[in-house]
């Protein structure tokens, strides 16, 4: 059929998916147009904005490359990216709740576009930040599932930005810092030094960053720490540890931030860490314990 107005145009356009042999396709693209053809309802897309649209879209793809995704970047930063983290996670707890577990597991968070597949394998202890610019940090705890028993053997892979703010895959040529994989004790504990992680900006440089400009935001993270925390036979989370009291705390700009991953981290002097490192001047610790679900069987 032929629409002969704009109120036959999305029956008509709904019509065409019949053909769609992927049913999930089908869905996602059903509520995709009907969501569409609302949303130019719902303001009166006027054609210039509509062309607008369609070049600040041809931007975004024209801004990416091998080390930028600005597509994540505008999904991020439109909080798409964290809706869907935590419609994954709510789903896979779900399950999790039928076995009648003793905790939660650790909420996950966006991955981000710095993490950087193949990090060293360290041992427990190391300073996985050597070199690097910022105020060095004890980081300890332990991994369990959601039962409460230990886990043995998991691997912990660990990014960040310096004291500053920079990753290493923002400096042109840089190896790799700031990041190792960490496997924990026979006891689930693990530990390792690394630095105490400062606030930063997103990119803004390109047509994401005009666009927080347009809608009068700032482009701020509040510090942290990556992690992706697995072992095997239970579901891997990706997720962030949060400096507590770092400015952006409130105002994440990708909406990232879960009040359950806000960490404490306590000043010392100088003196004997508790790895019996001896540090010459002062550092922080930090302490947190995750907990994996096991996996659907
Ligand atoms: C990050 O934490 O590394 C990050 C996350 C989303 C957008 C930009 C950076
Ligand atoms: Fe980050």
């Amino acid at each position: 059929m032929n629409p002969s107005n704009e109120n036959e145009l999305t029956q008509a356009v709904l019509e065409r998916l019949s053909g769609a042999t992927d049913p999930r396709f089908a869905q996602v693209m059903g509520s995709l147009i009907k969501h569409l053809h609302a949303f130019i309802r719902d303001v009166d897309l006027k054609p210039d904005e509509w062309m607008n649209g369609i070049q600040f879209l041809t931007a975004v793809g024209q801004a990416c490359d091998d080390k930028r995704q600005e597509f994540i970047l505008l999904s991020d930063t439109l909080g798409a990216s964290m809706m869907v983290v935590m419609l994954d996670q709510a789903r896979a707890m779900a399950k999790d709740r039928a076995r009648l577990s003793a905790t939660e597991a650790t909420h996950a968070t966006v991955q981000g576009p710095y993490y950087w597949e193949g990090a060293p394998e360290q041992p427990l202890g190391a300073n996985i930040a050597e070199g690097v610019v910022g105020e060095p940090t004890f980081y300890s705890g332990r991994i369990f599932d959601t039962a409460g028993q230990p886990l043995k053997g998991a691997l912990l892979d660990i990014w960040s930005g310096d004291g500053e703010g920079n990753y290493d895959m923002q400096i042109a040529g840089a190896g790799m810092a700031a990041r190792a994989r960490i496997r924990t004790d026979d006891e689930g504990r693990y530990w390792f030094w690394s630095i105490r992680p400062s606030y930063y900006p997103v990119p803004v440089d390109g047509p994401v960053g005009r666009m927080l400009d347009g809608m009068g935001r700032h482009p701020n993270r509040p510090g942290h720490i990556h992690m992706v925390v697995s072992a095997t036979g239970h579901v891997p989370v990706t997720t962030h540890l949060f400096v507590a009291n770092s400015p952006y705390l409130d105002s994440d700009a990708v909406f990232g931030v879960r009040p359950s991953l806000i960490v404490e981290y306590e000043s010392h002097p100088a003196g004997q860490a508790p790895d019996g490192r001896v540090m010459d001047s002062t550092y922080w610790s930090a302490h947190y314990d995750f907990h994996l679900e096991p996996q659907a069987a």
